[in-house]
């Protein structure tokens, strides 16, 4: 059976078209080893093909309206590489209505594109060598005006489409994407209980990583941020190489990908088990705002709103705490809260961690629909060096505050409702993280 979101697209596309969509390359690691292959998302969406060269080829007005191009079945390579469904595989098992080597592509392209008036092909997306062998193509037709050849008169780029609907999540992906966010859930609750002073950062990573592993996702959904200290002030903090010092706050940004399905969940924790008064100031804002951005997600409420929303909170207590001085409004205005809440509020999730799709119509912010997917991920960030910080050297930041980082990131689907946490199962209440870790 061809899967739902194929058949929706081509419900979507002109009729007398061609659509050329092709898998993702091998990337060269290092050498002759490559990194750990992974499907192009647009083409997984489609099809669920996850072999490299692959192209995908869908003409919605034709009897054949769905062909696969593959990897031929070779045994020597398979011997070395693993199992290639093959031009059979492509047709029995991925509901091509036929399939083809990959090798006859190019011979195929003149044929395919003689006809449809609207190419659907993604220009810039996939590899120069793709994007020149379709601009050859076409240009030779079009010189060629003395022969019988009707080269499409118009070219779009299928994303345009792909990305819209993979904005929506259907039952299936919902399904899939609650299982994503409880491996990462019950992972970041084996991290919580853990957790000691002495321990380094990459020890709290491998232990996140062998969770998802274990538990069937196919592995991180992005590279794990485990910050202790100070380093959780540093937003895309990677390197994870430094010993957890008593005292210090742990920050933990790590999710699971499970199907294909990112999750992404952070957590901010004491590393000794105890909040001290000054983290707990923090902790307390940031969990008050991302609980209040949540309450506040429901179909209509305009993505742009809810940041305003966390702005309007985290100000509001920057000002309370003595971070910020002055007028709560006026320094919004200025937008002073961005020496300390820089980011944004959250990003779609599915396919990609940082999924696809628009966020603004005509210059206005996206109203929510139910079927989105989207983390809540509100954060304070005070560097513990101040000429880090924007006008931070001529600022009075109280010295209790220095190098305290804190996210709380949670995944929500939008629902009739409102939101519908994904990632509940790991606690973010002060008191219960408190009463997880003295276990
Ligand atoms: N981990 C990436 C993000 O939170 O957006
Ligand atoms: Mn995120
Ligand atoms: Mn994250």
């Amino acid at each position: 059976m061809l899967k739902p979101q194929l058949v929706e697209f081509m419900r979507r596309v002109d009729k007398n078209s061609v659509a050329i969509i092709p898998a993702a390359r091998e990337a060269v690691r290092s050498h002759d080893t490559n990194y750990r292959y992974r499907q192009n998302s647009d083409f997984f969406y489609l099809t669920g093909f996850e072999e490299p060269d692959a192209i995908a080829v869908i003409t919605p007005s034709q009897e054949k309206k769905f062909t696969l191009f593959v990897r031929p079945r070779d045994l020597e390579q398979e011997i070395w590489n693993g199992y290639r469904a093959g031009v059979e595989g492509a047709v029995a098992d991925y509901s091509a209505d036929e399939a083809f080597p990959i090798n006859d592509f190019d011979e195929k392209l003149s044929e395919m594109l003689d006809g449809p008036s609207v190419l659907y092909y993604a220009f810039g997306h996939s590899t120069p060598e793709m994007d020149q062998k379709i601009i050859r193509q076409l240009t030779s037709m079009r010189e060629s005006n003395r022969k019988p050849l009707e080269p499409p008169a118009t070219i779009v780029d299928p994303t345009s489409i792909l990305h819209e609907m993979r904005v929506l999540k259907n039952a299936e992906e919902v399904e899939i994407m609650q299982r994503a966010a409880d491996i990462a859930a019950e992972a970041h609750v084996e991290a919580m209980k853990s957790v000691h002073p002495g321990m380094m950062e990459y020890e709290v990573e491998a232990m996140l990583e062998a969770y998802f592993r274990k538990h069937g996702a196919s592995g991180s959904s992005y590279t794990s941020i485990v910050g202790a200290g100070g380093n959780a002030t540093v937003l895309h903090y990677i390197s994870n190489q430094d010993q957890l010092r008593d005292g210090d706050l742990l920050l933990v940004d790590a999710g699971a990908e499970y199907k294909g399905y990112a999750s992404d969940i952070t957590r901010t924790f004491p590393i000794n088990g105890k909040f001290s008064q000054a983290q707990r100031d923090i902790y307390d804002l940031v969990l008050k705002c991302q609980m209040s951005c949540i309450d506040m997600v429901r179909p209509g409420v305009r993505l742009e709103d809810l940041k305003t929303h966390s702005i309007e909170i985290l100000t509001e207590g920057m000002v309370e705490l003595g971070l910020l001085k002055g007028d709560p409004k006026k320094l919004i205005e200025e937008k002073k809260y961005m020496q300390f809440y820089m980011h944004n509020l959250g990003h779609y999730l599915g396919i990609d961690v940082h999924d696809a799709g628009r966020y603004y119509f005509n210059g206005e912010s996206r109203p929510a629909e139910v079927g989105m997917v989207m983390t809540i991920e509100p954060g304070l960030y005070i560097s513990p060096d101040t000429s880090r910080i924007p006008d931070g050297l001529n600022k009075e930041i109280p010295e209790k505050y220095l190098g305290i980082g804190v996210r709380i990131e949670d995944d929500v689907l939008v629902t009739e409702k409102g939101a519908r946490v994904l990632t509940h199962k790991v606690p973010k209440d002060r008191e219960e993280i408190e009463a997880l870790m003295a276990k």
